[in-house]
């Protein structure tokens, strides 16, 4: 009898102690969604990974976009066709001549495909960093041209938009 009541508490702990556990492993998965979603944008250094800073030149606008992208690490502009068409033609005047039509690469790698030299390329907070801060060689920092950050954000949209899913 005794052995009866103690193996019924311990099938009743053992199911109480995996509810309880389901429901921290929930809880922590659903905060760690949370917190994928919606992280401050860390941007780095494609050679060493060390963080590196992204102020705005003088005069220059932080848009809303730009704004939520660091925020977040979204990029607002992804899927926005007006965006789209923007990034193409500063793709056109900035990037077409080493990385060719379509990104496709040319002297420059090739920007739509699935595997990139630096990993940090395959996501939008590493592919902006690439393109403000620069890579080797004829891969400049473009923080040190006409470009306006906002304007590397509808890059990246229609980078995007182009590369095969
Ligand atoms: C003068 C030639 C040249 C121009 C112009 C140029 N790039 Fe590049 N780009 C390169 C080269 C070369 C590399 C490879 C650099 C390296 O190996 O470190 C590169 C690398 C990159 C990478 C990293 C790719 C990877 O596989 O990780 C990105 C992203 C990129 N370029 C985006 C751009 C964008 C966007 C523009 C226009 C604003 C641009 N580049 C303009 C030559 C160029």
């Amino acid at each position: 009898m005794n052995f009866f009541y103690t193996s019924v508490y311990t099938s009743h702990l053992s199911h109480l102690i995996l509810a309880i556990t389901t429901c921290l492993c929930l809880f922590v998965s659903s905060v760690n969604a949370e917190e994928v979603k919606s992280q401050e944008a860390i941007f780095t250094d494609a050679f060493d990974g060390s963080p590196i800073k992204t102020p705005l030149k003088d005069g220059e606008e932080e848009t809303p976009a730009l704004k939520e992208f660091k925020a977040t690490s979204v990029n607002p502009y992804l899927g926005n066709e007006e965006a789209i068409a923007k990034g193409k033609a500063v793709y056109e005047a900035w990037c077409v001549a080493c990385h060719d039509v379509g990104a496709k690469g040319k002297m420059g790698p090739s920007l739509v495909g699935k595997t990139f030299k630096y990993p940090q390329t395959a996501n939008d907070v590493g592919m902006f960093a690439v393109i403000y801060n620069g890579a080797s060689g004829a891969m400049q920092a473009f923080s040190k041209r006409e470009i306006t950050q906002d304007e590397i954000l509808k890059l990246i949209s229609y980078i995007r938009s182009i590369t095969p899913q």
